[in-house]
C-alpha cells in the first residue's frame, strides 16, 4: 500500500545532476527489479548506470532531457499475455521504488536512441520504454513550448473525472458501495501517462455469473487498447491498487479486488 500523498509526490524529472546513484539506491533498485524479473513472466527490466549515450543525440519531439546518465530499460517479451499492461504496472512499481529512494524519474517512450541502449536483446524481446533516473537538477528549467508544457506534466484533472458513471451507479452511489473507490481514483489521477493523455477510466461492472443482491466490482479500461494506452493502463492500475489497497485482474476492463 502507498499513500495518495506519496504517489502524488512523483513528478516527471527531465534534468539531472551528474552525481552517480548512491550505493543504497542501486541496491534498492536492483532488488526491486530482480523481484519483478523473477516472478513476472516476460519481464526483463534492466538498470544501466553511467551511460548517457541513448539520450545524447537529441531527436525528441516533446520533452527535453538534460544529464540523463542512468536508466531502467523495460525489456519485454511481448508474446506473453497482457505484456504491455504488465510492463506499465511493474515499470511504475520500479518508479515509485526510485522515488522512495530519493530519485527523480521520467518514463521515456520514444525520445531516445534505441540503437544505443546497453541491453542484450533477443529476437523475442523489445525495449517498450525507458525510465530515466537520477538526482533532480535544481534551477535548470528546460525550455518548452506551451504545447510541450501541457504534455510534460499532469494537470489538475479532478479524480472524479476518471470515473465513468453507469445507469444506477453515479459516483456517489458507487462510493456508497465501494468506499475505497475514492482513494483509488485519487491514486489514478496522479499516474504518469504517455503525452499526458491519462486514458485510463474506471467504471462499475456487474461480473458475469453473479446473481442477486448488488454484487458489483470496479473495472479499469482504456477506449483504444493500442500498445501505448495499454502501458498507461498498467501504470494507472498500479496507482489505483496501491491507493485503494487491493489487486487487479490483468486485462482491459478487468476487475478490482479490494483487500478488505
Ligand atoms: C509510457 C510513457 C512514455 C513517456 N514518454 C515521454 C517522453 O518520451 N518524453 C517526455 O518528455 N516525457 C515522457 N513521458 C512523461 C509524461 O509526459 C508525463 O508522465 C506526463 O506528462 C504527466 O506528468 P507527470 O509525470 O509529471 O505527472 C512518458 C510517460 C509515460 C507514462
Amino acid at each position: 500500500m502507498m499513500t495518495v500523498d506519496f504517489l502524488r509526490s512523483r513528478h516527471s524529472v527531465r534534468s539531472f545532476t551528474p552525481e552517480p546513484l548512491s550505493q543504497e539506491a542501486v541496491r534498492g533498485l536492483k532488488a526491486e527489479i530482480t523481484m519483478v524479473n523473477t516472478h513476472e513472466a516476460g519481464m526483463h527490466f534492466e538498470l544501466v548506470c553511467d551511460d548517457p549515450a541513448p539520450f545524447k543525440g537529441f531527436k525528441a519531439s516533446y520533452g527535453m532531457f538534460k544529464g540523463v546518465r542512468n536508466y531502467v530499460a523495460a525489456v519485454v517479451d511481448t508474446s506473453f499475455p497482457d505484456s504491455y499492461e504488465r510492463a506499465g504496472y511493474f515499470g511504475q512499481q520500479i518508479v515509485m521504488k526510485a522515488v522512495g529512494l530519493g530519485l527523480g524519474t521520467c518514463f521515456v517512450g520514444g525520445t531516445y536512441d534505441s540503437s544505443l541502449v546497453k541491453v542484450v536483446l533477443r529476437v523475442d524481446r523489445k525495449v517498450l520504454f525507458m525510465i530515466a533516473l537520477g538526482y533532480p537538477a535544481q534551477n535548470r528549467q528546460t525550455v518548452l513550448s506551451s504545447l510541450a508544457m501541457k504534455m510534460a506534466h499532469r494537470n489538475d484533472k479532478a479524480p472524479d473525472g476518471f470515473y465513468l458513471p453507469q445507469p444506477g451507479y453515479s459516483l456517489s452511489e458507487a462510493l456508497a458501495i465501494m468506499p475505497w473507490l475514492g482513494k483509488g481514483l485519487q491514486g489514478l489521477a496522479c499516474a504518469p501517462s504517455s503525452l499526458n493523455k491519462q486514458p485510463v477510466m474506471i467504471k462499475v461492472v456487474e461480473p458475469v455469473g453473479v446473481t442477486g443482491g448488488r454484487q458489483v466490482a470496479a473495472s479499469a479500461f482504456v477506449n483504444d487498447p493500442n500498445p501505448k494506452n495499454l502501458v498507461d493502463l498498467g501504470i494507472g492500475k498500479f496507482n489505483f491498487a496501491e491507493a485503494a489497497d487491493g489487486v487487479w485482474d490483468w486485462g482491459n476492463g478487468a476487475q478490482f479486488y479490494p483487500n478488505r
